[in-house]
């Protein structure tokens, strides 16, 4: 599918606006197309990057899940990205990372929707029962640096019931299937960075 279709592409320099003063997404960055946004975010990580930056695609053609599943990545119609992060944790320690991203989320759907979000433990956000969200933190050990930690996160916001294989639709769900309607992706974007940003703050005790 091409992306000069989508409507609404999401805006870095608009998130980053919104994001000012923030840790989580100081540097925003968003891609077309990419194999793994964890994957891209990795490969121009260079060792002294500062820790916050967000790197987002409309379209994933590999996106991972854990255990080595698949993400269905529809183009455009979810919030696909990566944090790259220098927590001051070890690296035993990454189900941290997850616990704080699956919060996040589900803070930011309950706060800006009327839904009530549960999360299905180690790493899925679910919406009447069916999966809405999932994260997939990888870490790597640093010398010098913190260790690096990519936090990817994938939520499925504007997808119709067709946008889901066949073998999903029984056991996924968007934002706009439970609300019955399209949702603002960036301005959700928005929301969930913010989530991330003070949670994270609070969990790993970083000032801003
Ligand atoms: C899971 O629930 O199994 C984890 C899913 C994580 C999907 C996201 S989408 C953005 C980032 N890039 C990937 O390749 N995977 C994560």
């Amino acid at each position: 599918m091409s992306l000069v279709k989508v409507a609404h592409l999401l805006s870095a320099h608009e998130m980053e606006a919104d994001l000012d003063g923030a840790i989580v997404g100081r540097q925003i960055i968003v891609l077309n197309r990419v194999g793994s946004t964890n994957d891209a975010l990795l490969e121009i990580a260079m060792p002294n990057f500062k820790e916050g930056l967000v790197l987002f695609a409309e379209h994933q053609t590999s996106g991972r899940g854990q255990r080595g599943n698949r993400w269905e990545s529809a183009a455009g119609k979810g919030l696909w990205f990566s944090v790259l992060l220098r927590p001051r944790i070890e690296l035993n320690k990454s189900s941290r990372l997850t616990t704080w991203a699956t919060e996040a989320i589900a803070g930011a759907i309950r706060s800006e929707f009327p839904l009530e979000p549960t999360i299905k433990l180690p790493n899925d956000v679910q919406v009447h029962g069916r999966k809405i969200a999932g994260v997939l933190v990888e870490m790597r050990a640093q010398e010098k640096a913190g260790h690096l930690a990519i936090v990817g996160i994938g939520i499925n916001v504007n997808h119709a019931i067709e946008d889901f294989s066949i073998e999903l639709r029984d056991r996924a769900i968007s934002l706009a299937i439970a609300l019955d309607r399209q949702i603002d992706r960036q301005r959700f974007a928005v929301t969930v960075l913010r989530d991330l940003n003070r949670l994270y703050t609070e969990m790993f005790g970083v000032s801003i």
